[in-house]
């Protein structure tokens, strides 16, 4: 097979770089290692920027994103037992955030897609590349027992954290860095209506909670656990209790619980690779960099490492310029490491981390005293997490 651009993985990332590089006429082929129903199996976070809506509007798969998003103004932060609100919109001169499942999002992309009738090689085993430090890289892959080789002008390299790019890459061409949290996230999916409006991010002495949702009928939460805890050993009224005893009064009276649709346990880590391009070669999303959830930057950074190279790639071919290409990795580092920041902080702010020395504890308990005591403070939380400017 032979193509524009290669792109290997079928998440969010390679899916809606395919979708604006077809809209701009240029041919891509996606290998995924998974089937296109494990893809949606995942449950990722569900809050988009506006940056990664109109993205989605751009790629011309916004419909029912628009239809069924839920618009949120702003969320709470819950410290001993009381409720703040930190009002998105006030703070930030008037944005919002969509709350829009990153299973939704995938399932958009893949049904237009699959409406295009564009080459998406699913369940593709042993995906190697090579080449890509010249002119003429190639992937080579078995699919139900067929080698396929397609040769491309670049490749893509979409394929998440544990994917083949970044580690086909040399190790003396790529520095990693990473910081790996001592406990993970249990999150539990519930057909139960949300238990508030909004989000609410809990810091207690029994650890971090979050309420979240994918629609008003949907709900979606977390709990702050060690890594030693394994999701067989939380029954669905373990869990409901246990959230129950992290919420401040007035969350937890108006809890609805009900049987878990999924439950899962998920490390947390910050993860940057650099840099994000390697002769023909480009890393996106979180093939390149990995975030705690708690600021739910993971997909809006994938966005708009892809709204960089969807775009580098288009002048590329339509003014045979390469000035977007050739600035791609510091264009896309410069903002990923403003979220890292970001998603580190409010990952320290409202987690217990019992193994730190009290002092740690002090310090953690001041900032969050002075964040919901300055309108300057709130201001910066409040414009991180829509989202800095493209
Ligand atoms: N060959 C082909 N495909 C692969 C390979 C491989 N060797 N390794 C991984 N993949 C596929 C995975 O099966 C997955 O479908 O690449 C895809 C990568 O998708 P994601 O991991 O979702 O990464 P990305 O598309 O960058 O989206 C980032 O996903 O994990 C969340 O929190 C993250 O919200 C963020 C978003
Ligand atoms: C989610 O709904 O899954 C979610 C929302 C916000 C976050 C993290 C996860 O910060």
């Amino acid at each position: 097979m032979r193509t524009q651009v290669l792109i290997v993985g079928a998440g969010p990332s390679g899916l809606l770089l395919g979708q604006l590089l077809h809209r701009a006429g240029i041919d891509t082929v996606i290998v995924e290692r998974q089937s296109g129903e494990h893809v949606l199996s995942r449950i990722r976070a569900g809050v988009l920027e506006q940056g990664t809506a109109e993205l989605m509007n751009e790629a011309g798969v916004g419909a029912r994103m628009q239809a069924e998003g839920l618009v949120h103004d702003g969320f709470a932060l819950a410290v001993d037992g009381v409720r703040h609100r930190i009002d998105l919109r006030a703070l930030t001169g008037g944005r919002t955030v969509l709350v829009y499942g990153q299973t939704e999002v995938t399932r958009d992309l893949m049904t237009a897609r699959a409406a295009a009738d564009l080459p998406t090689l699913y369940e593709a085993a042993d995906v190697c590349i090579e080449g890509f430090d010249g002119d003429h890289p190639v992937a080579r892959c078995t699919v139900r027992g067929e080698a396929i080789e397609i040769t491309a002008d670049f490749i893509a390299g979409c394929d998440g954290f544990h994917g083949v790019c970044r580690a086909s890459v040399p190790a003396d061409a790529i520095r990693l860095f990473e910081k790996v949290y001592p406990f993970g996230w249990l999150g539990l999916l519930s057909d139960t209506p949300p238990v508030s409006d909004e989000l609410i991010y809990s810091r207690h002495a029994r650890g971090f909670s979050l309420c979240s949702m994918r629609s008003a009928t949907r709900s979606r939460y977390y709990l702050q656990v060690p890594l030693t805890e394994r999701v067989e050993d939380w029954s669905d009224t373990r869990f409901w209790d246990e959230l129950r005893a992290r919420l401040d009064p007035q969350t937890a009276s108006a809890l609805v619980t009900g049987p878990s649709l999924e439950k899962s346990i998920a490390p947390l880590r910050s993860f940057v690779a650099e840099p994000m391009r390697f002769g023909r070669l480009f890393l996106a999303g979180d093939a390149a960099h990995i975030v705690p959830p708690t600021g739910a930057k993971g997909l809006n950074l994938a966005a708009s490492d892809v709204r960089y190279l969807s775009q580098a790639l288009i002048e590329h071919y339509r003014e045979r310029s390469d000035a977007g290409l050739d600035h791609y990795s510091a264009r896309c580092l410069s903002r990923v490491w403003k979220a890292e920041r970001f998603s580190w902080w409010l990952t320290s702010l409202m987690h217990n981390f019992d193994q730190e020395p009290a002092f740690q504890a002090r310090l953690q308990s001041a900032e969050l005293d002075y964040v919901l005591g300055s309108q300057a403070a709130r201001q910066v939380l409040a414009e991180n997490y829509v989202g800095l400017p493209l």
